[in-house]
């Protein structure tokens, strides 16, 4: 199947960053987003990041703007009917992604191959919104996506070997490596990685260490590029805090209940770098 025009939901941190790759590996990417206001936001966050990396030298100017005019922001579904791929990274609600692909599904030709790039939702749950399980699978990127190396490919016991080996191509075409995974929620390495930064929460709640010294600890101790607050702030608390409830509610193993203060942060609009404060101020 040759793959021409990429469609992605959600211009977002995710979904614009999957913009971003898609496009510089020169396929036309067409962003759905829910209003204008937001695919403003997406294209003042991808034009700073261009801008970024034409300023470094490692873009021409002449690169970047073709990358941007292959980005093209739209707030209407109908737009992506004539994408191979569709990757969804809008909000993890299983029912307002249910409906967007159950509307994909009418629009688009029987080719399309149909992705999301949930953390924790299981797959199957979103892909039988569609008459095509067999050509949805999950595919995962990590935040930032234009730096981050992998894609986690998820198939589903209804994907087809095809889907996996479709959307493990696009990654690679996207300068990414793939793992594949099994349809479990957190997959490969939210599974490892949600425990152990809810115990770095634990431990500064508990009055363990400070939190510069949690994060120095991981990244003289242990090499990490971040420490696991930095990295909390980073992701954003919200989302973390998402994860957690749909891990619990999976697994029932006290190592994903979300710890008291990250609920409380959450509750108080304490997100991470997002809204300005998490764990460290921004502001
Ligand atoms: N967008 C694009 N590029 C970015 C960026 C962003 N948001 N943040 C940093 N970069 C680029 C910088 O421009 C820089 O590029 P050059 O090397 O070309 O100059 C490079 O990344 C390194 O950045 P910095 O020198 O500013 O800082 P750093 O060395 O600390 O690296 C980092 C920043 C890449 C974020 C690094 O700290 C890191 O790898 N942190 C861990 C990130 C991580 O674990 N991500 C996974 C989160 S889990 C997830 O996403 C899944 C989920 O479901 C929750």
């Amino acid at each position: 199947m040759e793959i021409k025009r990429i469609g992605v939901a959600g211009f977002g941190l995710m979904g614009g960053g999957i913009a971003q790759v898609a496009a510089q590996a020169g396929y036309q990417v067409n962003v759905l987003e829910a209003s204008d206001v937001f695919i403003e936001k997406g294209y003042a966050a991808l034009d700073a990041n261009l801008a970024k990396s034409v300023h470094k030298g490692k873009m021409s100017q002449a690169d970047a703007d073709g990358l941007r005019n292959r980005v093209i922001g739209t707030t209407s579904v109908k737009d992506l009917s004539g994408c191979d791929v569709v990757i969804e990274a809008i909000i993890e609600n299983l029912d307002i992604k249910r409906k967007l692909f159950a509307e994909l599904d009418a629009l688009c030709p029987p080719h399309t191959l149909f992705a999301s790039n949930t953390s924790s939702l299981q797959i199957i749950e979103i892909a039988t919104a569609t008459k095509r399980a067999d050509r949805f699978v999950g595919m995962h990127f990590f935040n930032p996506v234009p730096v981050m190396k992998l894609v986690e490919v998820i198939s589903t016991i209804q994907s087809s070997p095809e889907a996996a080996r479709i959307a493990t191509e696009l990654a690679t075409a996207m300068g990414k490596t793939a793992i594949q995974a099994k349809d479990r929620a957190g997959f490969v390495v939210n599974l490892l990685l949600v425990p152990y930064l809810l115990d770095a929460i634990r431990a500064f709640e508990s009055g363990l260490a400070t939190r510069e010294d949690i994060d120095t600890g991981m990244v003289l101790g242990c090499g990490h590029p971040m420490g696991p607050l930095t990295l909390l702030d980073m992701i954003g608390l919200d989302t973390i805090y998402s994860i957690t409830g749909i891990m619990f509610d999976e697994f029932k193993d006290p190592k994903y209940a979300a710890p008291p203060l990250l609920k409380q942060m959450v509750k108080a609009g304490f997100y991470g770098r997002k809204s300005g404060k998490g764990f460290y101020d921004y502001r």
